[in-house]
């Protein structure tokens, strides 16, 4: 085993050899000319000149050595099923959704909607778009209707796929409602919806000439075949959107050679998966850990992958670790928030599996405190691994390498700059380099490694705008988080720069869920703030001004005024949005040019001093909210 730190540094001053050395870990139809195009800074194009299809690279090419061994396992705790696919019955199944789709005039470039629940066929649709060149897009089931059209608006998809409906805690949750009325929100709905029918819906309505059954079309392509279309390296492959902090989320746009190589590399060199192993992953396929260590990273290096419907808790907080055990899982990968869950729960569950198939259990999503990294390794005795990535980058930015070098954990810390990212922590003044223990923007030098962003969708000025404009003197990709690095060279992460909250390892913009509050009639301005919360990390909390102060007149009426606040903040963006209250002021506080003071409501929130307050407008407004948190 050789040097993490000569890995790295390899990485970045040898980068085209490096990165030639990890492409060959996918199948390239026509190799690539060029390892990278860097001519239009920061735009990036890896591997210029190749053709490959990541469909291809995560099924096919695993079927003349392991045709019979899983693929993909399902197992729903919620309708009480599994169901377990080879990877001969995984291409099967995605070659005739493949042709299922090209049947509704999907072609390659169009973009696809997938709005579903956590179930076999999400799998499919995904990896049957990766198929023919269709660009996925992926919209998390737990998002409302409103959000949901201004995804729909910005991809302007030929196609939806969907289902009759999801469950969480044993409870049916809708779907088909909630996608009509998005589709009837949005300016330019895809002409054809793919519903998949579960049967939690026998009522479900239906739109003639519009709305396709997954199962009637499924009958007509039984045995298709469907080639794989050789794609450019860098056509698109999926967009993913996600929060920041304007109202309107921003289209990830990834592409298709870079990203397969990133992934590919990272299952080897960081997550030590191998083929013929299990890697389980908690996450949800509409987030980004879901793309890439639910669907495409397992099955890419050849391995069986888990997916989960359920709660980690039901029947109960031994769930997990009974999967792990049956399904003899090698890799696991979830989130702080899951933990510090099953850290309420006896932790007698953990003594009660046999664990011992497990390699490593790797976190991320939001800062991992150090008592539940602590409990959580000492409870296992197996390494925990914290690591730090974002939606942007699609692959670990920091984390430690087990499979280049087993370093040491340090509680709390991501370890180090993950290969290929040339990572900086800058003074937020002047961008210069910070010091040991001083904090600081954490930033990459461009060019971005493969598998990273490569745009947002539609939108190249954005792109460049968002990410690599917080420093007038240099050129840098801001990850709006701020860090340290110690005197070992371990980095820790402190929190987001900007106005983006975390909950439960969900990224939400403040600004999205002040439109969402200010959608209720009666809400005359808002401001909407994360606040600590020891279980999800943060929580929303909103200060609204009423437009009509007589629906406050007594506590009765407030609380339902708080209700149905919530209520609409369900409608409009999604549960996971709700505030955890939402406290009614006269005036919110400003500043004399008029930007809310966020900062200081966030520190009144957290028992903090809420800092210098001289350019306050009104003092009072600050006053109101102290008084209104006293009596939460
Ligand atoms: O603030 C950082 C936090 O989550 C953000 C990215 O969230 P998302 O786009 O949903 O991608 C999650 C991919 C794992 C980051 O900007 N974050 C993520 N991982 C960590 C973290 N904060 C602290 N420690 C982490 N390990």
């Amino acid at each position: 085993m050789g040097s993490y730190s000569d890995f790295h540094r390899r990485s970045l001053a040898e980068r085209d050899a490096f990165w030639s050395g990890e492409a060959e870990l996918v199948h390239w139809q026509r190799p690539f000319r060029q390892v990278l195009d860097y001519s239009r800074p920061p735009f990036a194009r890896w591997f210029v000149g190749g053709q490959t299809n990541i469909c291809y690279n995560a099924v096919d090419r695993h079927l003349a050595a392991r045709g019979d061994q899983p693929a993909l396992v399902w197992i729903s705790t919620e309708v009480g099923a599994e169901k377990r696919y080879s990877y001969r019955e995984l291409h099967a199944e995605v070659q005739r959704v493949a042709a299922m789709m090209m049947s509704l005039g999907v072609t390659r470039g169009d973009r696809v909607i997938i709005y579903m629940p956590m179930i076999p066929e999400a799998c499919f649709a995904m990896l049957a778009c990766a198929r023919i060149g269709a660009v996925h897009s992926v919209v998390f089931g737990g998002f409302a209707a409103a959000s949901l059209a201004a995804r729909i608006d910005d991809a302007k998809p030929a196609l939806m796929v969907t289902a009759d409906g999801g469950s969480r805690a044993g409870k049916a949750i809708l779907y088909k409602p909630l996608v009509d009325e998005a589709l009837r929100l949005a300016k330019e709905p895809p002409r054809k919806v793919l519903i998949f029918k579960r049967g939690l819906d026998p009522d479900m309505p239906v739109t003639p000439g519009r709305d396709v059954d997954w199962a009637e079309l499924a009958k007509r392509h039984h045995g298709a075949q469907q080639q794989c279309a050789w794609l450019e390296s860098d056509e698109p492959s999926y967009i993913l959107y996600t929060s920041g902090t304007t109202g309107k989320p921003k289209g990830v746009q990834r592409d298709v050679g870079g990203y397969a190589v990133a992934l590919a590399a990272s299952m080897k060199h960081i997550y030590c998966g191998g083929a013929g192993e299990t890697m389980f992953t908690t996450s949800d396929i509409g987030w980004v850990v879901g793309h890439s260590y639910i669907v495409y990273g397992p099955l890419i290096a050849g391995m069986t992958t888990i997916m989960y419907e359920g709660l980690p808790i039901r029947p109960d907080a031994g769930v997990w670790w009974r999967i792990v055990q049956d399904q003899r899982v090698n890799v696991m990968f979830s989130a702080p928030t899951a933990i510090r869950v099953l850290k309420k729960h006896d932790p007698s569950y953990l003594k009660k599996y046999d664990l011992s198939s497990l390699k490593h259990l790797f976190l991320a999503g939001e800062p991992l405190d150090e008592p539940t990294h602590k409990w959580i390794a000492e409870a296992l005795g197996k390494p925990v691994i914290d690591h730090y990535w974002q939606t942007e980058t699609g692959w670990p930015i920091l984390s430690s390498a087990p499979g280049v070098e087993n370093t040491p954990v340090k509680y709390g810390s991501p370890s180090f700059p993950v290969f290929g990212y040339d990572l900086k922590l800058l003074r937020e003044a002047d961008a210069a380099e910070a010091g040991p223990n001083e904090k600081a923007v954490v930033a990459i030098v461009p060019p971005l490694p493969p598998g990273c962003m490569t745009t947002v969708w539609g939108d190249d000025e954005r792109f460049v705008r968002t990410y690599f404009n917080t420093f007038s003197n240099k050129l840098v990709y801001s990850t709006f988080d701020w860090g340290i690095r110690d005197e070992d060279g371990y980095h820790f992460i402190l929190g987001r720069t900007d106005d983006v909250l975390n909950v439960a390892g969900h990224r939400l913009g403040t600004r999205e869920i002040e439109e969402a509050v200010s959608a209720h009639s009666n809400i005359a301005e808002c401001a909407v703030v994360g606040v600590a919360d020891a279980l999800k990390g943060q929580m929303p909390l909103a200060i609204a001004v009423a437009k009509d102060a007589s629906k406050l007149a007594d506590e009765a009426s407030r609380a339902k005024l708080e209700r149905e606040v919530m209520e609409t903040v369900d409608r409009q963006l999604g549960a996971i949005g709700r505030p955890k209250a939402v406290l009614f002021v006269t005036l919110l506080p400003k500043t004399r040019s008029g930007k809310t003071l966020r900062r200081a409501i966030q520190a009144l929130a957290e028992g903090r001093d809420p800092g210098d307050l001289t350019t306050i407008e009104d003092p009072s407004a600050l006053e109101q909210i102290r008084a209104a948190l006293g009596k939460i």
